[in-house]
């Protein structure tokens, strides 16, 4: 095993073990991750070779890159000494490579004249190729962490280390950009975070070829984060109209047109979840999705809120054809419970996802009287994530569960109803003001 640094970017520090691991675990890597710490940006993990730190960086949204650790130490001096000591060996496997120098500098960095020096200060390294600015062989990189109190910018590092570049990151290049909702041709209200949604497609260990599907779609912020893996997108949303978008160039299909993955599209249904028309024998890999909540759409399912009203309409008869049966009917739909629902997209994940695939959705919680046993449960899923984003009243948190074998045996509970949790909605729109039981 060989020391590799990673750097992150500094977003959602709390799911940044998740994403690595997952993304490891993809790859057949084992890496652990125990020490990593939220606060700081680096972290050193054991990998065999290069390939598997490239493998666990190349689709990061939340890592930036991983470099084979030659050194470390709190000055330059020390530097020095521990890139002699412990790396002297690899000196001559670069001797001859085409190479540059970079900095990283986290809360602070040098001036172009002391980076000078300080390449000049690695001359021990002895390295004869040609330095090339654009595509050299390698890229050698000091990273510097900088402590700032108070108002003080800092001036030196606290810490250093010295890499050979293996892998940035999918970040680093540029992905946050290319699915910017604000250069998205199709969104609406409930349009999904694009960086959030990519982290969630790499928790969730979307790949190539894997049927990915989210069956509360709305416009496809999902089924587009899905796609930019390789996935195969399949989406059903209650609402046709925001299925349906607003034309041919501005809908669902437009925007992975957008982003060149239309071959990954395969389509949207109109369909409510509860009652789920997909084949049993269609194999879903995947699950990613954000279920409604009732804040910005409506939670409902098919079905009459006064069933005894609604059996007296079965006789209505249209043009001599009963008016459910024609094609032109529209449903009536009913209010529905999040627990309820969410119990639903439990059951349904646990009888149609392969052993070890994973579902991983959003679900809202209040800050005031979060408790753990709040989160469903099913015997056949085990929750490996429970990561938080927080607001100020309430948070929303990517539950990411793995299904089991027969072997594995966990409890089924329906978290917020056996907790007597009042429904999200109504604490929501209450400004949390009264307790929810
Ligand atoms: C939070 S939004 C998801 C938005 C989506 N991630 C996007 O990118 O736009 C929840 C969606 O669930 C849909 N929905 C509500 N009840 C449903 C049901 N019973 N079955 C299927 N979809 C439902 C709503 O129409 C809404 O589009």
């Amino acid at each position: 095993m060989k020391d590799y640094l990673i750097y992150f970017a500094q977003a959602y520090p709390n799911f940044r073990r998740a994403e690595i691991e997952s993304l490891a675990q993809l790859h057949g890597i084992s890496i652990d991750m125990s020490h990593h710490d939220e606060q700081n940006p680096f972290l050193i993990v054991q990998l065999e070779n290069d390939l598997q730190a490239q493998q666990i960086m190349e689709r990061s949204v939340l890592g930036r890159g991983i470099y084979e650790l030659w050194g470390q130490g709190k000055d330059l001096d020390e530097l020095h000494a521990s890139v002699k000591e412990s790396s002297h060996d690899k000196f001559e496997l670069y001797k001859q490579a085409s190479f540059k120098f970079d900095f990283i500098g986290y809360m602070g960095s040098r001036s172009n004249k002391t980076k000078f020096a300080m390449i000049e200060s690695f001359s021990f390294l002895a390295f004869e190729g040609p330095i090339r600015m654009k595509n050299p062989d390698e890229i050698f990189t000091v990273l510097e962490e900088y402590k700032v109190t108070g108002n003080d910018k800092a001036t030196t590092p606290e810490r250093m280390w010295f890499g050979r570049q293996i892998q940035l990151s999918a970040r680093v290049g540029n992905i946050l950009d290319k699915y910017d909702l604000r250069r998205r041709k199709y969104i609406g209200t409930t349009s999904f975070d694009a960086e959030l949604s990519l982290v969630s497609c790499n928790i969730a260990q979307v790949d190539q070829g894997k049927f990915t599907y989210d069956p509360f779609a709305g416009t496809g912020s999902f089924l587009v984060a899905a796609a930019n893996y390789g996935g195969i997108s399949i989406g059903s949303d209650i609402d046709i109209r925001t299925l349906r978008g607003k034309s041919d160039q501005c809908n669902i299909k437009a925007n992975f047109n957008q982003y060149g993955t239309s071959l990954q599209f395969v389509d949207v249904l109109t369909m409510d979840f509860t009652n789920n028309a997909l084949r049993q024998s269609l194999c879903i890999d995947t699950i990613v999705c954000d279920p409604p909540y009732g804040v910005r759409e409506g939670l409902k399912v098919c079905g009459a809120k006064d069933p005894e009203k609604a059996a007296g309409r079965e006789n209505v008869v249209i043009d001599g054809e009963k008016a459910h049966l024609r094609r032109d009917f529209i449903q009536p739909k009913k209010p529905y419970q999040l627990s309820n629902l969410l119990d639903d997209l439990l059951r349904f994940s646990a009888s149609r996802l392969p052993v070890g695939g994973r579902l991983a959705f959003w679900m809202p919680t209040a800050n005031d009287d979060f408790e753990i046993n709040q989160i469903p449960q099913h015997a056949q899923l085990e929750l490996i994530y429970n990561l938080e984003q927080e607001f100020n009243k309430w948070s929303r948190r990517l539950l990411v569960y793995v299904k089991r074998d027969e072997s594995y045996v966990g409890q089924t509970s329906n978290g917020l109803k056996s907790q007597g949790i009042k429904d999200f909605r109504e604490r929501y729109f209450n400004g949390f003001s009264e307790k929810s039981r």
